[in-house]
C-alpha cells in the first residue's frame, strides 16, 4: 500500500503541472496532462462534482494495469511510460463521464545545440537543435544581451524555424545569446558568447564564370562578384579562394586571390574543368563561406591539336586561328616571360660572382709573390750588412 505522503507528494507535482500548464496556454494544449517518461503522475478527476468517482477508463477500455485507483477517487500512474500516453476518463458509478483528460508522456528539454553566424557585420543569425527528443511540444526564447548594454530579443520567423536574427548589430561589439528550450516538463537553457567579427560567415561570392583564354589550352579565366549580403564598404573587404578540377578527377587545387578574377594557369588542355568559389573576412575574421555552385569550363582547344570542338563561346575563333600552331601562347605568358628572365639574371649573377672570385684569387696571389720578392730583397741586404761584420770577426 502506498503512503499518504507519497500521494500527497504526487498530487503536490499534479497540481504544479497544472499551474505550468494553465500559465503558458497559447502553446499548451488545454485539457492535456504531461508526464515525465520514468516519473508518476496522479490524474485528478476534475475539480467539482457531486458523484464519487466510480472508475478510470483508458481510451474507452476499462482495464489500466499501469494505473492505481486510490481512495480519493484518483488515478496513480507510477513509472511512466510512452504506453501510458492517451485518452483518460473518469466515471460515475452510472457511467457517466465525469472528465476526461489526455495524458502525453515525454522528457523536460535539454539545453538546445546553438551555432550562430553573420553573413555581414550588420546582421547575425542564431541556429538550434533540440538537445534531444522530448516527444513533447516546446517553444523557445531567444534573447540577447551586448557588452555595451544592449539587451533584446532575437527575433523569430514562423518561416525559418529554430532560427532567431539580431538586426543592427554592431561589428565590434560582445554578444551573450540566451536560447532557452521550453516544453511543459521545464527549461533548459544554452548561452553563447561571441563577437560579431568572430561569427562572420560571408554568403558565396556570385555570378562565377569561367571561361577559356584564346590561344591558351591550360588556362581557364575566372570572374566572380562580392555576395550581395556583404555590406559594400572599404572596412570590409573579403578575399576568395578558388578551387577547381578536371570533372572526372578526385582532387582539387586551390589557389586564393583578392582580386574578383583569376587565371588557372595550370588547368589540362581540352578537358572540361568544375570550378567554385568562396569568401572570407580579409582579415581572416570568422569562417570561410560555402563554396558557390559549381561552374564549368573547357579551356581553348586548337582544331587539330584535340580533334573536340572548342569551348570558346563563337565558333569563328577556331576557323580563324586553327592553323596556328599552339607555340605562341607562351608568347602572351607574362609568367613564363619572367621566369625566363629571373633565370637568366641569376646566370649572369653567378658569372659575375666567379669572375669576382677568380680576380680575388689571382690579385692575392700576385700580392704575396711581391711581398715574398720584399722579404727576400730585405734578407739579402740583412746579409749584405751582415757580411761587413763577419768580414771584421
Ligand atoms: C540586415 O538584414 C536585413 C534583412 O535581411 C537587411 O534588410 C538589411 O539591409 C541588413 N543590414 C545591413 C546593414 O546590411
Ligand atoms: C535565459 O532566458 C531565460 C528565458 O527568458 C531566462 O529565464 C534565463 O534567466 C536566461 N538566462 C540567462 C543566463 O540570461
Amino acid at each position: 500500500m502506498r503512503s499518504l505522503a507519497s500521494c500527497l507528494s504526487r498530487v503536490m507535482v499534479t497540481l504544479a503541472l497544472i499551474a505550468v500548464t494553465s500559465t503558458s496556454t497559447k502553446w499548451v494544449e488545454d485539457g492535456v496532462e504531461y508526464g515525465r517518461i520514468g516519473g508518476s503522475i496522479t490524474l485528478l478527476c476534475g475539480h467539482k462534482h457531486d458523484s464519487p468517482v466510480a472508475e478510470w477508463r483508458f481510451n474507452g477500455a476499462r482495464d489500466i494495469p499501469w494505473g492505481f485507483f486510490t481512495d480519493q477517487g484518483h488515478l496513480d500512474l507510477p513509472n511512466l511510460q510512452p504506453s501510458a500516453a492517451g485518452n483518460y476518463s473518469c466515471h460515475s458509478q452510472s457511467g457517466g463521464v465525469l472528465a476526461a483528460l489526455r495524458l502525453r508522456v515525454g522528457s523536460p528539454p535539454r539545453p538546445p545545440a546553438v551555432s550562430c553566424r553573420a553573413s555581414d557585420y550588420y546582421n547575425f543569425s542564431c541556429y538550434w537543435r533540440p538537445g534531444g527528443e522530448t516527444f513533447l511540444p516546446s517553444r523557445y526564447i531567444a534573447s540577447y544581451r551586448s557588452n555595451n548594454h544592449v539587451s533584446g530579443i532575437c527575433l523569430q520567423e514562423a518561416a525559418r524555424p529554430n532560427a532567431c536574427s539580431v538586426r543592427e548589430s554592431q561589428p565590434w561589439s560582445t554578444y551573450q545569446i540566451n536560447i532557452t528550450e521550453e516544453n511543459p516538463l521545464g527549461a533548459a537553457v544554452r548561452i553563447l558568447v561571441f563577437t560579431v567579427q568572430s561569427i562572420v560567415k560571408p554568403d558565396p561570392p556570385e555570378k562565377v564564370t569561367a571561361e577559356p583564354v584564346p590561344y591558351a589550352p591550360r588556362r581557364l579565366r575566372v570572374s566572380w562578384l562580392y555576395p550581395s549580403t556583404w555590406p559594400q564598404e572599404p572596412q570590409f573587404q573579403l578575399r576568395f579562394r578558388l578551387q577547381y578540377r578536371p570533372v572526372l578527377y578526385q582532387y582539387w587545387s586551390v589557389v586564393e586571390t583578392a582580386n574578383l578574377t583569376d587565371v588557372i594557369t595550370d588547368a589540362f588542355a581540352g578537358v572540361e574543368h568544375v570550378i567554385q568559389v568562396s569568401a572570407r573576412d580579409f582579415l581572416d575574421a570568422g569562417n570561410w563561406s560555402e563554396w558557390s555552385p559549381e561552374v564549368r569550363a573547357t579551356p581553348w582547344a586548337a582544331k587539330e591539336a584535340s580533334g573536340l570542338p572548342t569551348a570558346a563561346s563563337d565558333g569563328t575563333t577556331t576557323e580563324d586561328f586553327g592553323s596556328e600552331p599552339e607555340e605562341p601562347t607562351d608568347q602572351n605568358d607574362p609568367l613564363e616571360k619572367e621566369a625566363v628572365m629571373i633565370s637568366l639574371g641569376i646566370f649572369a649573377f653567378v658569372v659575375l660572382v666567379l669572375f669576382l672570385v677568380i680576380g680575388v684569387l689571382i690579385w692575392v696571389r700576385v700580392g704575396r709573390s711581391k711581398e715574398s720578392g720584399k722579404k727576400a730583397g730585405f734578407l739579402s741586404t740583412i746579409h749584405m750588412k751582415a757580411l761587413p761584420k763577419s768580414q771584421i770577426l
